[in-house]
């Protein structure tokens, strides 16, 4: 079926702090947002590109691609899972049934074409999400500041972006109540579907705080080489 990105992409940066959504920043002379949606432009498999925004964002039309023939808007939400949903509603209403969406970040501007590639090859009818194993040793904390168990870290992953689905079932994943929903394998397993790790790349950083532009500058240049 026809696939389409949706790219949520109406947050507001608080923990950035630079008074403007994180994705205008400008890394190597372009918006992080201008980066992430090039990468998925040239993705020739995406049919259209639907992009989350929020209505009082008067960025975005400055942006030479906000005109681009691939790509439309849809109104962005309260919270992240909002604006999934009205991406992939209408992924739906352009692709019917059969559409596949690619959930992507707009924050993450290094996300890898042949990453994307790996996700469509290792899908199967319960989608599929790049991610990474932890290499940290984990903790689960109790109510306070103390250790309430260590989990075994084999078997823990980080969640990355993109994440693959069959648009109907990511639609009908993300009907009601959307709290604690901050990516959309949650929203799948809780209907009980179990989507598949795919192993991605530690460049794929979600820019977040300040120092994460460095960082992004750093992997950029190692990705040019
Ligand atoms: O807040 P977080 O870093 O998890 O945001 C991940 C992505 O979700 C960002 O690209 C952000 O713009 C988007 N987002 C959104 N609508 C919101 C909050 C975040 O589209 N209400």
């Amino acid at each position: 079926g026809p696939l389409y990105a949706v790219v949520p992409a109406a947050g507001i940066g608080e923990r950035m702090g630079a008074g403007f959504p994180k994705q205008y920043l400008s890394l190597a002379g372009k918006t992080l947002a201008e980066h992430t949606l090039n990468r998925l432009l040239s993705f020739a498999p995406i049919d259209r590109v639907l992009v989350a925004v929020s209505v009082q964002d008067p960025w975005w039309p400055t942006l030479g691609v906000s005109t681009h023939s691939r790509i439309a808007t849809v109104s962005g939400g309260a919270a992240r899972a909002e604006s999934v949903r009205n991406g992939v509603t209408r992924a739906l209403e352009l692709g019917g049934e059969n559409a596949w969406v690619l959930v992507h970040d707009m924050a993450r501007p290094l996300v890898r074409l042949s990453d994307i590639q790996n996700l469509l090859d290792q899908t199967d009818s319960q989608g599929a999400i790049l991610a990474l194993p932890v290499v940290d040793t984990i903790k689960q904390a109790d109510d306070g500041n103390h250790i309430a168990a260590t989990l075994d870290r084999d078997c823990i992953w980080r969640a990355l972006t993109p994440q693959l689905f069959p648009a109907r079932a990511l639609h009908d994943a993300l009907q009601g109540d959307l709290a604690g929903i901050t990516d959309e394998a949650s929203a799948m397993e809780r209907v009980g579907r179990r989507p598949a790790l795919v192993a991605g790349h530690s460049d794929n950083i979600k820019v977040t705080v300040p120092e994460d532009l460095a960082l992004a500058r750093f992997y950029l240049a190692c990705q040019l080489g």
